[in-house]
């Protein structure tokens, strides 16, 4: 927390952000008085990682061999009942899944992945794999599911599933990965999943769920959390540095409010997290620099505005920041453009007014975007008339003291003044944009 007490004195910090139109270049802010950082936030929750994976990761959805004779089979009638009820309900099976689905050994039905369950140590119906099948009819997730004991993935993206999950998963033990993507949910978001202790990849986009999403969600341990493309609205849960994710993707929704400041509990975990294409408002919480594994920062088509905080000069690893299609001003950092990661910064489309020679130096290599801001001297900027007008109401943000705070030695690399990026520099290879594009269907 910072305390109260230092707001106002810096209040009056970054007057100079008000002044384009008058043909003078901005000064970098004055330093502020140095005050110490105020503890790094803390998270509430704790949890367990790296897990051991529940059945043999070489599964992963490949299937192990049919056996055309397994012996034992666990929960065999229980899971052709089921089975056979998911088959009529089926009006359109255009990659002919149900044909296969008859007989008693369910592991030669196509969709249905084989495997020892660990437990009981006989043969069990271990993954479903239904992505881009495109079943059409009356499909209820919930139902098939709760009579699928052992299952440990399910990936139905794409599909015709729906209906309310209307109780806990808990009962499912080995349950980690849910892909659920592009189907036909909706209404609130379905709380009951997160009673699975041990999902790992939970994957719920482009579906039609709307409303808040709980903050549940964020104490809920799992690696991988897409929830991009649904309806989701109001604010963003002020407990968002609790989440464990690895991969956080709340992009296309309609979030608004801030960015909680809680962001930076998440540092020894997020590495991607997509926000962009909401509608968050209000400028970034300097704790976003305490975010030193994160590669890849997505803020993009929001209503963002304020200064970039001089603490992301301490996002060591970031390779890709996409801030545009916003409302930020003032300077772009120096500490920005040292970064030692730095592959592709987009600030476009906001009112930024001064870039350093780190940054020039960016733009030259072309790893950094500043087009259409109201830099003069650049090419590709806003009108003056553009800028004089943003400029002319008065524009500050809450505790700006805290948009100087550096949390960190700065990187090593970034004191460097490399003009080259290195030969054997690869591109990098970010996890989450693929999950922006719809499945197929
Ligand atoms: C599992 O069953 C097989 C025979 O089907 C046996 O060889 C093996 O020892 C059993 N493993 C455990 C852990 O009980
Ligand atoms: C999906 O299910 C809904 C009813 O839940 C139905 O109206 C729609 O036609 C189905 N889509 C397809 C492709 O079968
Ligand atoms: C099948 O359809 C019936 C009638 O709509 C529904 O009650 C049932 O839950 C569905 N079952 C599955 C597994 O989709
Ligand atoms: C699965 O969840 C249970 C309950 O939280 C936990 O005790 C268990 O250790 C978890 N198993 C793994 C492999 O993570
Ligand atoms: C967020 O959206 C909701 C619903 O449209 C609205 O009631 C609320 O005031 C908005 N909050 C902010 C901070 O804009
Ligand atoms: C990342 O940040 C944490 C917490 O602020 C710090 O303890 C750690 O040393 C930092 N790691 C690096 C590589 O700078
Ligand atoms: C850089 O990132 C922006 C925003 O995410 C994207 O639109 C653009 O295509 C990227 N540029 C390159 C060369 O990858």
């Amino acid at each position: 927390m910072v305390p109260k007490l230092l707001f106002s004195t810096f209040t009056l910090l970054i007057t100079c952000f008000f002044g384009f139109g008058i043909a003078q270049p901005c000064p970098r802010p004055r330093p502020c008085p140095s005050i110490s950082p105020p503890p790094r936030p803390t998270r509430t929750v704790s949890y367990v990682r790296p897990r051991p994976p529940l059945y043999d990761p070489s599964l992963r959805l490949l299937p192990s061999q049919p056996n055309n004779n397994p012996g034992p089979l666990a929960n065999r009638a229980r899971i052709l009942a089921i089975t056979q009820e998911l088959k009529r309900n089926i009006t359109f099976d255009p990659q002919n899944y149900t044909p296969t689905w008859v007989g008693n050994n369910y592991c030669l039905f196509k969709g249905f992945i084989c495997d020892t369950v660990p437990d009981l140590n006989i043969t069990g119906l271990a993954g479903i794999d239904f992505n881009g099948a495109r079943f059409g009819g009356n499909l209820n997730f919930y139902r098939f599911i709760q009579n699928l004991p052992d299952i440990a993935i399910f990936h139905a993206n794409s599909n015709n599933f729906s209906g309310v999950i209307n109780q806990g998963l808990g009962g499912l033990r080995y349950f980690y990965e849910i892909d659920l993507s592009n189907n036909k949910f909706i209404g609130g978001f379905p709380s009951n999943v997160l009673s699975a202790k041990n999902l790992t990849f939970v994957d719920l986009r482009f579906n039609n769920y709307l409303g808040t999403i709980p903050r549940s969600l964020f104490n809920f341990d799992t690696d991988v959390l897409f929830i991009n493309n649904n309806v989701f609205g109001q604010g963003i849960p002020r407990n968002l540095g609790n989440t464990p994710a690895l991969y956080l993707t709340l992009a296309n929704n309609n979030f608004n409010g801030t960015i909680p400041r809680s962001i930076g509990a998440a540092w020894e975990t997020m590495t991607e997290v997509l926000l962009l294409g909401n509608k968050l408002s209000g400028c970034l919480p300097f704790e976003i620099g305490y975010l030193n594994r994160t590669t890849v920062f997505d803020v993009g088509s929001n209503r963002l505005t304020g200064p970039i905080p001089e603490s992301f000069g301490c996002m060591a690893k970031l390779q890709l920041l996409n801030m545009a299609h916003n409302r930020f001003y003032g300077a772009v950092p120096e500490v920005l453009c040292r970064l030692p990661n730095a592959f592709n910064f987009t600030l476009s489309n906001n009112y930024f007014t001064q870039v350093g020679p780190q940054c020039r130096r960016l733009i030259k290599l072309r790893r950094l975007n500043v087009n259409r801001n109201c830099i003069m001297g650049l090419p590709f900027q806003r009108s003056a008339t553009d800028c004089a007008n943003f400029f002319s109401k008065p524009r500050s943000c809450a505790r700006e003291s805290t948009f100087s705070i550096i949390p960190c030695r700065l990187p090593a690399a970034s004191l460097r003044t490399r003009t080259v990026f290195q030969e054997d520099e690869v591109a990098p290879s970010p996890k989450t944009y693929n999950a922006l594009e719809k499945p197929p269907h």
